[in-house]
């Protein structure tokens, strides 16, 4: 952590790893944002679940299911569900890298679906994906919340090659990314009117505060999300309210102007084709591809690519 803010603080735009919103207090404040009328993504994503698995998974009958960026485990229970309806659910592999949230969620998943072997995995997938050879198939390993958005496009397909080189015939990767739409509304999600999304930016200055030692003010940095249309994505950043200096305790003490930004987080947002380009660059295969009426958001599901 302390090697990635150093390099990170060091950069000419200065940025720092948006993996470290997720303490408890920012994953709890992520779980507001969700809720926030502004905030589509998860509302249209866990809709799209509902209606979707079902059948889905009636035709594969996947034993397992691993996780990547597990989170609160809300739209995991879709696929549970769905899963054991189908009969055959058999073990659930969730991986993030905070292990507090990870071990609550496995507890609580442990104990809504007895018989469901819990194996949860502290693993940044963002370097490694460390599965077991002796997980269960067919598998379907999901990719959910828009967490792709969160690489860039050539990191994107870095995650998806570790997902097709996990994968065996018959497992399906199934991914979902918000879709590219009209500039006010996706502003609108991430300049919330209640400023949850704020609160939420800024919560990564205490978590390095307390992680770190470092003595970042939180009241002289701002919220800016802005959308930069040539990369499709969305930008978090803290702006700096006049010039100040920052120390980090082993990884040195930085200079920020007034106005200068540390980016917190890129949001990307894709559409079919950049979606399947993706994918086949990671070796995978676009199988199916469901949107929202609104196209707000699509799952995607995809095999790997020398399957017929
Ligand atoms: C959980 C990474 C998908 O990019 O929309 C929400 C995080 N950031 N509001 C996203 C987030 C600001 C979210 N992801």
């Amino acid at each position: 952590m302390l090697r990635e803010v150093a390099l990170g603080l060091s950069k000419p735009q200065k940025e720092l790893p948006s993996k470290y919103f997720y303490d408890h207090r920012g994953s709890e404040l992520f779980e507001a944002i969700t809720e926030l009328p502004e905030y589509y993504p998860t509302r249209v994503e866990r809709a799209m679940l509902t209606a979707e698995m079902p059948a889905l998974l009636r035709e594969l009958r996947p034993a397992s299911l691993v996780e990547l960026g597990a989170g609160s485990a809300a739209k995991t229970r879709i696929i549970l569900d769905a899963m054991r309806d189908a009969g055959g659910a058999r073990c659930y592999v969730p991986i993030d890298v905070s292990a507090s949230f990870l071990n609550e969620t496995a507890v609580r998943v442990r104990a809504e679906y007895p018989g469901l072997l819990v194996d949860p995995v502290v693993a940044d997938f963002a370097e490694r994906l460390p599965l077991s050879d002796q997980l269960p198939h067919p598998a379907v390993i999901a990719f959910l919340g828009s967490t792709i958005g969160n690489f860039t496009p050539i990191e994107a397909v870095r995650v998806l090659r570790r997902v097709a080189a996990a994968m065996a015939p018959g497992d399906r990767f199934l991914l979902g990314a918000d879709l590219r739409k009209d500039l006010t509304r996706v502003l609108a999600a991430y300049n919330d009117s209640a400023g949850v999304t704020a609160q939420f930016n800024l919560n990564m200055l205490r978590v390095l505060n307390r992680e770190l030692g470092a003595d970042f003010n939180e009241t002289l940095f701002r919220h800016r999300a802005t959308y930069d249309g040539s990369l499709h994505r969305i930008e978090m950043h803290l702006v700096s309210d006049g010039a100040q200096t920052v120390c980090v305790p082993g990884a040195g003490v930085f200079d920020f102007a007034a106005g200068e930004t540390v980016r917190t987080e890129i949001s990307c947002k894709y559409d079919r084709p950049s979606i399947e380009h993706t994918l086949a660059a990671a070796g995978l295969r676009l199988e199916q591809w469901f949107t929202d009426p609104a196209a707000d958001f699509a799952l995607a599901v995809a095999v790997q690519a020398d399957e017929s």
